[in-house]
């Protein structure tokens, strides 16, 4: 990097609004652990290659935006996020070269590439961890945080497995900071050196192509990290200074921060205004009363939590999720909300972790298609940008009978079959078993018989993804939430440069339904083929049990 370029340590770095193309408000994005996607080679693990040959099938799905989950080298104790070298792809995913071609191939098709940035920590066997517990005067001692004394933690380790943040190292004869496993030590951002490293990291893979980052446990990054010197006196000032670098790279990088907590701790990473921070932030809080919302068949539930969320400023977006690969984490419903959530969607010990969630997939703990289908009409016409996790637009299961989150990691499943059309190698050989029961296994749920059956899942997601897509006030509209009896009804409207309207039935039993509303010439753009609207005014809707309706305003041929 020349010395006149903007660098992390540049306190007097400004961002100049730079975001031309929001590109990021109206789409789909869909994560991918390539490892797990499609393998090439016959070695039972996904590659690059086999993810560039899988560019047609998101095409088709209308997926926008690839997040790639860690890819780099790592020793895998938590699925790639401790990594070794930010400067790789993991030999067994590919070759740089093979990246590179996937990003192109993807751009070609108009699809974006978002890689995870894990700087909160390295592995423990990163060299700057060697080098920093082997010499306490290596520069890289101060990358990270050590006490001889640790004093009394303010924070709790992430996952209750884990005693304590501060663990001793014998090497070091000194105890280091972590929040999430003690094999990932905390890098210490209020250090220079740590920040410059960060830009060169982004200024690498920005240069390979790629349209912005995942922040990985954003606000971990920049909290106090044990000790008072560590203080960062400023963390926000922190995340700008990344996004002012990003941001001069490439002006339409992205940042999307994993943030989880209470809206009003959340909404400031989203920066001030000027899109200087995150452009999207994970919407847990809505994901939670969204579960909660199905669980006790209340639509109360969830529009009290979209009220608390507030709009995001104007550069920022929420995106918003029903599941991703790792647990879903109920932490922040009360205890007995989270007990009626977990009583309903996963009753069984062996399907709940760290007491606070849930660790299967989607489909099995909804367990109907009416009800998949009612929560993905939600995350679709709701305000902001859906995620989605590989497998979950086909139903995929789950393998409880693997450790904590891995249950959710087993390979796609493209077609019937023992490997699952993921890999020709020996099923017993692949990096995780496929789903092997009857209902949910490659036989019962694959791409290849969802995509020739009109009526299955995939074709319904490809549908809706579709209509949400032709009306971009679906992503760029506001949100109000229209009064409605009973109960189960949830309606919101989305207003912007034209309205929509949906309708959604969180009970079992039908409803009809009557909305007061002032919009004019309403009619039905997406519907579950059984619910019915039977007078425009007042708006009038006759729902099925699970039922849901989406409505354009404006009059006119369809
Ligand atoms: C969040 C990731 O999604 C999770 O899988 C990981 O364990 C932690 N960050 C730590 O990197």
């Amino acid at each position: 990097m020349s010395p006149d370029e903007p660098t992390a340590s540049d306190q007097e770095t400004v961002l100049q609004n730079q975001t031309g193309d929001r590109w990021y408000e109206n789409g789909l994005i869909y994560g991918v652990d390539v490892k797990s996607f499609q393998d090439s080679d016959g070695d039972g693990v996904g590659d690059f290659p086999g993810l560039t040959d899988r560019l047609e099938y998101l095409d088709r799905l209308g997926v926008t935006c690839v997040w790639l989950l860690p890819f780099y080298p790592s020793p895998g104790l938590d699925n790639g996020y401790d990594v070794t070298d930010y400067y790789g792809v993991d030999e067994r995913l590919g070759t740089p070269g093979q990246f590179v071609r996937f990003v192109r191939e993807a751009h070609e098709r108009g699809i974006k590439v978002l890689v995870d940035l894990v700087v909160n920590h390295t592995s423990d066997r990163h060299p700057w961890f060697q080098r920093a517990r082997e010499d306490p005067e290596s520069t890289y001692r101060d990358y990270y945080v050590w006490a001889e004394d640790p004093p009394e933690p303010e924070k709790e380790p992430i996952f209750p497995e884990e005693e304590s943040v501060w663990t001793y190292d014998e090497v070091a004869d000194a105890y280091y900071y972590h929040r999430f496993y003690d094999f990932e030590p905390g890098l210490d951002h209020s250090n220079p050196a740590v920040r410059e490293e960060v830009c060169e990291i982004m200024d690498f893979w920005l240069q390979l192509g790629v349209d912005g980052f995942r922040i990985d446990a954003t606000p971990i990054i920049v909290q106090k990290k044990g000790l008072d010197s560590t203080e960062l006196d400023d963390p926000h000032r922190i995340l700008k200074q990344y996004r002012a670098f990003a941001s001069q790279r490439n002006a339409d990088a992205i940042f999307l921060g994993e943030a989880g907590g209470e809206p009003d701790a959340v909404r400031p990473y989203f920066g001030e205004g000027t899109g200087d921070e995150m452009q999207l932030i994970f919407n847990f809080t809505l994901t939670d009363y969204l579960f909660l919302a199905l669980a006790t068949e209340r639509a109360g539930a969830l529009d009290a939590a979209v009220d608390q969320l507030h709009l995001p400023p104007e550069h920022g977006q929420w995106a918003n999720f029903l599941r991703n690969l790792d647990e879903l984490n109920l932490e922040w419903l009360s205890e007995g909300e989270r007990g009626t959530v977990l009583d309903r969607f996963a009753p069984d010990d062996e399907m709940q972790i760290y007491g606070r969630g849930s660790r299967r997939r989607l489909a099995p703990m909804l367990d109907d298609r009416r009800l998949l289908e009612l929560a993905y009409s939600l995350l679709l016409s709701m305000p902001g940008t859906p995620v989605i996790p590989y497998g979950d637009e086909i139903g995929m299961g789950d393998d409880l009978s693997l450790d904590g989150r891995d249950a959710v990691r087993t390979p796609m499943q493209w077609t019937d079959g023992p490997a699952a059309g993921f890999s020709t190698a020996d099923p017993d050989e692949l990096i995780r078993p496929v789903v092997s029961d009857d209902r949910f296994g490659p036989d019962g749920v694959n791409v290849r018989d969802q995509r020739s059956d009109r009526d299955s899942f995939l074709r319904w997601v490809t549908r809706a993804v579709r209509t949400r897509r032709e009306y971009p006030v679906f992503g760029r509209g506001s949100a109000t939430f229209v009064e409605t009896a009973p109960e189960s009804v949830l309606c919101h409207r989305m207003d912007g440069d034209s309205t929509v309207l949906a309708v959604h039935n969180l009970a079992d039993q039908p409803a009809s339904v009557s909305v007061g509303t002032d919009v004019d010439g309403l009619a039905p753009i997406f519907d579950d083929e059984r619910s019915e609207l039977t007078a425009t005014d007042p708006l009038s809707l006759d729902l099925a049990g699970y039922g849901y309706l989406w409505l354009r305003a404006g009059g006119g041929p369809l």
